[in-house]
């Protein structure tokens, strides 16, 4: 018979080759792919774009059912629209970035965003891979299996700095060292390992040896290891 759907929860802070690995470890097991930083930053954009004042939760609050923001779900196209427009470049920019941790933290935000997400991860027919920073002690606790990504905040930092072409590290450093401390330090769902988790560190490993070992991670968890 056909193989069960496979739900796979990636998470970790930023820099640890996240997004890259569950890409491809979704394309290469035919699974769906969710990037949930992507809509925490598309309603971000949505606050910024509509004049909400970002250093109050309340206003904040008053508005997160607002946006309609949709997610694609495949690893080789992942897409996002916030009511109807694409939105994948504007929620890279810097002014994102910096304030996308303060509108993330809003109780009322995760709430709706979470509840997107697993209506997304339940209606997968194969399975999804989902990354982000609460999935496997939150959005999904009952994930089939459940990874946890650290690396060095030098190794971080100079992953993105290579990304953002040009950036200084040290100063690449200190803003993702700032975001992290934000993530794991707020009061709802924090950034945090599920006890659960397996976790990897991928300081010392290329980004074929990370793949390769959740791609191995969830074969022996379909063959019941
Ligand atoms: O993965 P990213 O850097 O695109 O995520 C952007 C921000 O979104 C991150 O700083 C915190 C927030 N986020 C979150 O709170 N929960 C998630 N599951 C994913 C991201």
């Amino acid at each position: 018979g056909a193989a069960q759907p496979v739900i796979v929860a990636i998470d970790g802070p930023s820099g640890t080759g996240k997004s890259s690995t569950s890409k491809a470890v979704a394309a290469q097991l035919g699974l769906s792919y969710l990037d949930t930083g992507a809509q925490y930053r598309a309603i971000t954009w949505w606050m910024v774009t509509n004049g909400i004042d970002i250093d109050d939760p309340s206003a904040i609050a008053a508005v997160a059912g607002k946006a309609e923001i949709v997610s694609g779900t495949d690893p080789e196209n992942p897409t996002i629209t916030v009511d109807g427009t694409d939105v994948a470049g504007p929620i890279r920019t810097q002014e994102v970035t910096s304030k996308v941790s303060a509108v993330s933290a809003v109780p009322e935000v995760r709430a709706r965003i979470t509840e997107l997400q697993r209506s997304l991860a339940t209606s997968a027919e194969k399975g999804m891979v989902v990354e982000g920073r609460d999935i496997g002690t939150t959005v999904l606790p009952d994930a089939d299996l459940k990874v946890f990504l650290t690396a060095s905040p030098e190794a971080r930092a100079a992953r993105r700095s290579g990304e953002l072409k040009g950036a200084d590290v040290n100063a690449t450093r200190e803003a993702l060292i700032k975001r992290d401390a934000a993530d794991s330090s707020r009061k709802t769902s924090p950034l945090a390992k599920a006890d659960d988790a397996v976790e990897v560190d991928t300081t010392e490993l290329t980004l074929a040896q990370v793949i390769e070992c959740v791609v191995t991670l969830v074969e022996e968890k379909r063959a019941g290891k």
